[in-house]
C-alpha cells in the first residue's frame, strides 16, 4: 500500500507551458467543471457560502448532511438563486398594494426591484428603489410605478438582452410570454457576474452546479433534494457493505439525480458496486481513511489510502470497460498531492481540510498566539456526532465510536485566492508531465517511488526558516 508521501511525478518531456493547460473535467457524465475541485459535505466545510463560491471558480460544493432535511434543501436552493440569467422564482408586488409594503419587501429580501403583476401574473409595471425611496408610503404602487416597462420575450439570449438594457439604459428587464405574463427576470447584477466569473460552474439556466450529500438510506432526503440539486453524493465511510449498496441501487431507481457512490478503495469493491448498480454509478469516491481528520485506520486498522484507491479502482475500471470518474477523497494538502491523485486516474480531487481554512467556510476565525484560525472537524467526531444527522456515515455497531478528531486549521484566505494559487501548483505539475489536460495525464505520467530519506530530501532542509529561529 502507498500514500501521496511515497511518490513524486517523474519530469518528462514537454512541450506544454502552465498556462496553456486545459483543467476542464467531467466530475460525471452529466456534470462538467472548469477545475477538477470539489468541496467535502463536512459541516465545517460546505454550506451554501462555500458552494457559491467554489462553483464561481469552476469547481463544485457537496453540501453536508448534518442537519435537517429542510435546512440542506435551502443551503441548495441560497446556491441556485445566487445567480442565474433568468431569474424564475421571481419576487413581485401588485398594483394595489401599499408602497411601505414594496419598500418592506425589497429590504427584506435585499432586491432593488419589483415587477408589478395583476392576479392573473400579468406585468402591468415595475417599482425600483429610486420609486419608492421618497414616495408616499401610504400610497398604492400603482400610483409609483414605471408604467412603460422594457421586456424581452422567452427566447431571449443574453447579448440580446444586454443590448435591450443599454439601448433603454435599464438595469432589470421583466421576460414575458405573448400575453404579458410574467415569466423570470434579467439583471444586470447576474449579467456582470456572468462575465467576472467566466470559468465558473453552471447549470443550463446558468445556475451555479451545487451537489449535496446523503446516506444511501435516506431516501427521504434524496426526494426532496432531487429536484433542486445538480448532483448526490453518497456519504458513508464503507460503501462495499451490501446493504449500503442495495440501498443505493434502490436510490438511484427512485430518483432522478444521479449518484456518486462511495467510498470505496479496492479492485473488489469496485466490481461489485459496478456490476450491482449497473450502469447507475456517477462516479466513484475514493479513498477510506486518509483524511486528516480521520482516526478510522488507527481505531480499526482498516484503511485504504487515497492514491492507492484510485490506482486500484482506475485498473479495474479499464479491466472491466467501465467508463466512471473517481474522485480522489481525503488526505490532499496541497497541488502536488491533487496532481499524484489526477495521475493515478482520478477525474477530481475531494477536499475538506484545504478548504476548512477559508473565509467561506462554516465557523469564524479563531484567534490563537497572534495568528488566525479555522474550526475543522470530522464527520465521525464527537462532537459532529452530537447533531446526529449523520451518524450512519460509519457501521451500525460502530456508532457510538468516534472515528474523526476536532481541532483548527491555519486560516488561508478566500476560496478564490486558495484556488488560484493551487491551481498554479496544478498547472505548473502538469508542465513538468507534459500533459496538457487531465486525459492527457493520465497517459503521459509517470511515478517515481520515493524512499524514507528522500522525503525528507525532496523538502527544504539545512535551512532555517524565518520563524522557526531557536537561538
Ligand atoms: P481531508 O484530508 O481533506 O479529508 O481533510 C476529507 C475527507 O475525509 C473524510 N472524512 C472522514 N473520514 N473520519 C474519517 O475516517 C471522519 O470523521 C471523517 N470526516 C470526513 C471524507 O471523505 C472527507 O471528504
Amino acid at each position: 500500500m502507498y500514500t501521496f508521501r511515497d511518490f513524486v511525478l517523474l519530469p518528462g518531456r514537454s512541450d506544454i507551458e502552465p498556462s496553456e493547460v486545459d483543467l476542464a473535467v467531467n466530475l460525471t457524465a452529466k456534470v462538467r467543471l472548469n477545475l477538477p475541485l470539489v468541496s467535502s459535505p463536512m459541516d465545517t466545510v460546505t454550506e451554501a457560502d462555500m458552494a457559491i463560491a467554489l462553483a464561481r471558480q469552476g469547481g463544485i460544493g457537496i453540501i453536508h448532511r448534518n442537519m435537517s432535511i429542510e435546512e440542506q434543501v435551502e443551503n441548495v436552493k441560497r446556491v441556485k438563486r445566487a445567480e442565474s440569467f433568468i431569474i424564475r422564482d421571481v419576487v413581485t408586488i401588485s398594483p394595489s398594494q401599499k408602497v411601505s409594503v414594496a419598500f418592506d419587501l425589497m429590504v427584506k429580501k435585499s432586491i432593488s426591484g419589483l415587477p408589478v403583476v395583476d392576479g392573473r401574473e400579468k406585468l402591468v409595471g415595475i417599482l425600483t428603489r429610486r420609486d419608492v425611496n421618497f414616495a408616499d408610503k401610504k400610497e398604492q404602487v400603482r400610483a409609483v410605478m414605471t408604467s412603460d416597462v422594457k421586456v424581452a420575450a422567452a427566447e431571449v439570449t443574453i447579448e440580446e438582452a444586454k443590448q435591450i438594457m443599454h439601448h433603454h439604459r435599464v438595469e432589470k428587464l421583466p421576460v414575458v410570454d405573448k400575453d404579458k405574463k410574467l415569466l423570470g427576470l434579467i439583471t444586470i447584477k447576474d449579467i456582470y457576474s456572468r462575465e467576472r466569473n467566466s470559468l465558473a460552474s453552471r447549470d443550463s439556466e446558468e445556475r451555479l452546479l451545487v451537489g449535496a450529500s446523503v446516506s444511501p438510506f435516506d431516501l427521504e432526503r434524496a426526494k426532496a433534494l432531487e429536484k433542486y440539486v445538480d448532483i448526490l453524493v453518497s456519504d458513508v465511510a464503507h460503501f462495499h457493505n451490501l446493504n449500503v449498496i442495495e440501498s443505493a441501487k434502490k436510490m438511484t431507481k427512485a430518483v432522478s439525480t444521479e449518484l456518486i457512490v462511495g467510498n470505496i478503495g479496492t479492485s473488489e469493491a469496485t466490481k461489485d458496486v459496478i456490476s450491482a448498480l449497473d450502469g447507475r454509478v456517477a462516479a466513484i469516491r475514493a479513498g477510506v481513511g486518509s483524511g486528516s481528520i480521520c482516526i478510522t485506520s488507527e481505531v480499526t486498522k482498516a484503511g485504504a489510502p487515497t492514491l492507492f484507491a484510485v490506482a486500484q479502482i482506475a485498473e479495474t475500471l479499464a479491466e472491466e470497460g467501465v467508463n466512471v470518474p473517481i474522485i480522489a477523497d481525503g488526505g490532499i494538502r496541497a497541488a502536488g498531492d491533487a496532481a499524484l491523485a489526477l495521475a493515478a486516474g482520478a477525474s477530481c480531487v475531494m477536499m475538506g481540510n484545504v478548504f476548512a481554512g477559508c473565509t467561506e467556510s462554516p465557523g469564524g476565525l479563531i484567534k490563537i498566539g497572534g495568528k488566525y484560525y479555522k474550526p475543522y472537524r470530522g464527520m465521525g467526531s464527537s462532537s459532529s456526532r452530537q447533531k446526529r444527522f449523520a451518524l450512519d456515515r460509519y457501521n451500525q455497531p460502530a456508532k457510538g465510536i468516534a472515528e474523526g478528531v476536532e481541532g483548527v486549521v491555519p486560516y488561508r484566505g478566500d476560496v478564490q485566492t486558495v484556488v488560484e494559487e493551487f491551481v498554479g501548483g496544478l498547472r505548473a505539475a502538469f508542465g513538468y508531465s507534459g500533459a496538457a489536460s487531465i486525459s492527457d495525464l493520465w497517459t503521459k505520467a509517470r511515478f517515481g517511488a520515493v524512499s524514507a530519506a528522500g522525503v525528507d530530501e525532496l523538502r527544504p532542509h539545512n535551512i532555517i526558516l524565518p520563524g522557526e529561529e531557536k537561538i
